[in-house]
């Protein structure tokens, strides 16, 4: 699969669960605008063929490379950023994993169950949308959720693109993230308010918002059907360094009150 069949197929899968993406875009290119996405965002489980060294390898043969990786402790996650090298416009890639072992017994016992028999490697078609899991039941995607509302998010959801988020800068009507959170508000998208509507400051080189994830109607294995959370939308606004390139990375702060746009309400 090259670039650009790839991101094709992953705006497609993700407009499918999250309407939301594809109302915002269409109010970004009622203003005459185009929709430039700053990053893509994966999630996944720290198993053998399914961790972030496959991730890094799998994003590899698209011409993607590791840049910088972070750690998130109080959510059991380390995270790494990737961006094409010869290529500016290509959106970076945020993949993050869960590490399990830093989960309770009873959580690592619900994630074997769903991730039970995965003995081949992840491929660029499950990061499109193919769901590569058993689903849950409805009591262990509560359990799950209630101990890691990122495990409880990945078991249901799996692989597909968890956020795209919007490039501010490439915007020539709408100069700033406030710009964008009013545009917003007033056309009634819900933002994520966890540490304020807008994450980071001008000091940190990278300010961004998201929306709260759609939801979804889900079977859980057991037949209970229930509305889940689905994916959301993000903004990001950078700002240029001591050197006068724009920051290219990531804020652990930031993104930890992101993640929490998929929580359960
Ligand atoms: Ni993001």
């Amino acid at each position: 699969m090259q670039r650009t069949e790839f991101f094709a197929k992953l705006w497609s899968q993700y407009i499918q669960v999250t309407p939301q993406a594809h109302s915002i875009q269409a109010l970004i290119n009622a203003r005459g605008e185009d929709v430039i996405n700053d990053h893509v965002a994966f999630r996944t489980f720290d198993i053998e063929g399914f961790d972030l060294d496959r991730a890094s390898a799998l994003l590899a043969t698209i011409g993607y490379e590791a840049f910088d990786h972070y750690t998130f402790p109080d959510k059991h996650l380390r995270a790494k950023a990737y961006r094409v090298p010869d290529d500016s416009n290509a959106p970076k890639i945020f993949f993050s994993e869960l590490i399990r072992s830093e989960l309770d017994e009873d959580a690592q016992a619900i994630i074997r169950e769903v991730t039970r028999g995965l003995e081949r490697e992840l491929t660029l078609t499950d990061l499109t949308g193919r769901y590569a899991f058993h689903r849950p039941t409805f009591d262990q995607y509560q359990a799950l959720a209630d101990v890691s509302e990122y495990a409880g998010w990945l078991a249901t959801m799996g692989y597909q693109a968890n956020h795209f988020t919007l490039n501010v800068n490439a915007l020539q009507t709408l100069g700033s993230i406030e710009e964008v959170i009013e545009l917003l508000l007033e056309h009634q998208y819900q933002l994520n308010e966890v540490g304020g509507r807008i994450k980071g400051t001008p000091d940190d080189l990278l300010v961004q918002a998201s929306t709260i994830a759609d939801q979804i109607t889900f079977e859980f294995s057991d037949g209970i059907v229930s509305d889940i959370p689905s994916c959301f939308y993000e903004f990001a606004y950078r700002l240029a360094d001591s050197s006068g390139a724009l920051f290219q990375g990531f804020v652990p702060n930031n993104a930890n009150a992101i993640f929490e746009s998929t929580d359960r309400r």
